[in-house]
Parts: structure tokens; sequence; C-alpha cells
């Protein structure tokens, strides 16, 4: 089995859904995981959890990826406390309100846009400057498969279905060396 030890991993909305499944298997193989979203005492008890059963070194700290600077802050206390980031996994997302496009007001779009796209976006600028300092890392984008298209039977606000495709085609950034592509 691949081992992950001594790998510190990043899981942004971490504590539940798609994200916790990430963290556990993340700690499982050995890494040192960074369960973050703006629930700050729900990431405590699930990094809790973590450390009970994989004996690992989790840590829970407070994000909110639809701003620039929670980004950079958590990034910063990443690095603080580890001196590395190894693998940044972008599972914070919400999928907005479900009704008719024409209902659908700016407040109810910017939330959407702001937390699965730019939020994506911000953790991913953050921790790829980190990555490309030390040369490696990796980082996975959560979409939908909305993105990939068949949209026909599947009902969906305008602004969920804009950001997944683009979270599958313009947002993937891959470091390799000190090359980065975005
Ligand atoms: N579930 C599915 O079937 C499915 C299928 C395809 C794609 N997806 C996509 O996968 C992503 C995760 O879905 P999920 O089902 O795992 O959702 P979920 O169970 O509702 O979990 C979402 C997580 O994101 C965090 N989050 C939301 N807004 C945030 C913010 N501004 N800053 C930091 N963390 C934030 C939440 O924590 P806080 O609220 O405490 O911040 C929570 O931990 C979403 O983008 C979703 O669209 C889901």
């Amino acid at each position: 089995m691949v081992s992950l030890e001594g790998k510190v991993a990043i899981v942004t909305g971490g504590y539940k859904g798609i994200g916790s499944v990430f963290a556990t298997a993340l700690s499982k193989l050995g890494s040192d995981v960074v369960v973050a979203a703006r629930n700050a005492p729900a990431c405590e008890s699930f990094c809790k959890n973590l450390k009970d059963a994989y004996h690992t070194n989790p840590m829970a700290q407070y994000v909110d990826v639809s701003s620039k600077d929670s980004a950079k802050a958590l990034v910063d206390s990443v690095v603080k406390r580890y001196g590395r980031i190894d693998i940044l996994v972008n599972a914070a997302g919400v999928s907005g309100v479900q009704k008719p496009t024409i209902e659908l007001d700016e407040k109810e779009f910017d939330e959407v846009f702001d937390i699965d796209f730019k939020g994506t976006l911000f953790c991913s600028q953050e921790a790829a400057k980190v990555m490309i300092n030390h040369k490696s890392g990796k980082i996975i984008n959560i979409a939908s498969i909305l993105g990939k298209g068949n949209l026909e039977e599947l009902e969906s606000t305008v602004v969920y279905l804009a950001t997944a495709p683009a979270l599958l085609t313009g947002a993937e950034i891959v470091v390799d060396g000190a090359q980065t592509v975005i």
C-alpha cells in the first residue's frame, strides 16, 4: 500500500461530505491532514477522531475559502506548523439554492461562484506558492459530473452549472518543478 507518512495534506471542507472521505483516506495512508472549514469546532472534533483512529497529527483550521486573505491565513498557519504542504484537496463547496434561473438573485449567484470557483482558485494559488518553492505538490479539485455535460435531465441553477466546467477546465494547477500551468 502507498504510504503518505511525513506528508501534509490540506482538505478544505474536510469534516463532512466528500472532504471527510478524502481526509479519512489520506490519514489512513499516514498523512497529517489539515481539516479546514468555517465550522471550526466541527473541524476540531473531526481531527480528534482522525488522531484517535490513525495516530497522525491532524490540525483543525478555520477558513472561509471565498476570502483570499482567509485562504492565505490557512496556508500560513499550515506552513508555520508543518513547514510544508504536499497535497491540497479543494472539497469545500456549496450547491446553492435550487430554483429557476430566472428567479436567481445576484447574492445567490455570488455565494456559489465565490465559494466553489474563487475559493478553489484562492486556496490553490496560496498552496501552489509553497509547492513551487518545494518543487513538489499535488492539487485535487472536486467539481461535478455536471461539468461534463448531459445536463438535460438534471435540474440545477445556472451558477452551479457554470462553476463545474470552469473548475474542470480552467482551474487545474499542475506543479511541475518550478513551473505552474493554470
Ligand atoms: N455530494 C455530491 O453528490 C456531489 C457531487 C458532485 C460534486 N459535489 C461537489 O463537491 C463539493 C463538496 O460537496 P459535499 O456534498 O461534500 O458538500 P457538504 O457535505 O455540504 O460539505 C461541504 C463542506 O464545504 C465546507 N464549506 C462550504 N463553504 C465553505 C467556505 N466558504 N469556506 C470553507 N469551507 C466551506 C463546509 O463546511 P462549513 O460550512 O463549516 O464551512 C463543508 O465542510 C461541492 O462543491 C459539491 O458541489 C458534490
